[in-house]
């Protein structure tokens, strides 16, 4: 087996291979030095994978990420690989997962149609909807992330897990149970793309300190308004914990409102702390 890592997830590629004890195939990136004037991308292997188990690793976001890993399936294809599996941890797009208005594109099926296309299988994290898996033609599965998470809150006095919505309820009992704490939920509204809404609920939380979990963090919002609750029903401490780390525009800088954020390394971050490498070298090993 050989890693190949895109440049979306070099870290996590890396750690992976060491964590595997395989190689690790490094990738040029600029045929000259400056690259292409048009912008345009290039890869070429650094090292030989004919014959080999090839996984390669690269999250779909930002967009020319999603350019760069079409190429990195053709170098991998051209080179004679015995099979391609994609790990992608951070599979971009994949909130769009129906048709809510008509005329929508369906961007999880778009997407996941087009980069499975030269592989044998398929190996996702954290996906905001676990049906989007149906939308890969090859064998497609989801590893789940948490258990890093809790690896990281473990041993920090946390009391209580809190999910902000009802959808990341499966992640805040998940991470409670491997923790020793307890969990509750709040209930969100979202309005619009920047603005949330988070239901009156009193929250056993006095005195206490909390953890509030969550797939993933773009603006912030979420969690800010989550973590106001929380401190306003007299938590001592509130920290926040997340599979995928986007931080859009100055995320971070409100997020400040908690007193610890911290990210996987599905997305690389300045808070990724936090290395997912052993759950998929697991789901590596595993026949899927
Ligand atoms: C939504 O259902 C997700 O689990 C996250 O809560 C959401 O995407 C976070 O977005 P933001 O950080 O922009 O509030």
């Amino acid at each position: 087996m050989k890693i190949v890592g895109g440049s979306a997830s070099l870290n996590l590629a890396q750690n992976l291979a060491r964590v595997m004890g395989v190689d690790y195939v490094s990738v040029q990136h600029e045929k000259h030095p400056g690259g292409f004037p048009d912008g345009e991308q290039y890869v070429r292997l650094q090292a030989s994978v004919a014959g080999e188990d090839v996984v390669l690793v690269q999250t779909t976001h930002p967009d020319p990420k999603i350019v760069e890993l079409l190429l990195l399936e053709d170098a991998v294809r051209e080179a004679d690989a015995k099979s391609l599996t994609l790990v992608i941890p951070y599979f971009g797009y994949g909130r769009q997962d129906k048709r809510f208005e008509e005329g929508e594109g369906i961007s999880a099926r778009a997407l996941a149609k087009h980069v499975q296309a030269k592989a044998d299988k398929v190996l996702v994290m954290g996906l905001h909807n676990p049906s989007v898996l149906m939308y890969f033609d090859v064998p497609a599965k989801e590893v789940d992330g948490m258990p890093a998470i809790a690896r990281y809150l473990r041993g920090r006095g946390i009391d209580l897990v809190l999910s902000p919505d009802k959808g990341a309820v499966r992640h805040a009992k998940e991470v409670s149970e491997a923790i020793g704490a307890s969990w509750d939920y709040l209930e969100k509204e979202r309005i619009d793309s920047f603005t949330v809404r988070m239901s009156l609920k009193n929250l056993k939380v006095s005195g206490k300190k909390v953890a509030i979990v969550d797939d993933l963090i773009s603006t912030g919002r979420t969690i800010v308004s989550a973590a106001n609750a929380v401190k306003q029903q007299g938590a001592t401490g509130v920290m926040a914990a997340c599979l995928h780390g986007l931080f859009t525009s100055d995320a971070l800088a409100q997020l400040k409102v908690c007193d610890d954020v911290v990210s996987t390394d599905t997305v690389p971050s300045p808070v990724s702390k936090i290395t997912v490498a052993e759950e998929f070298a697991e789901a590596l090993k595993t026949e899927f």
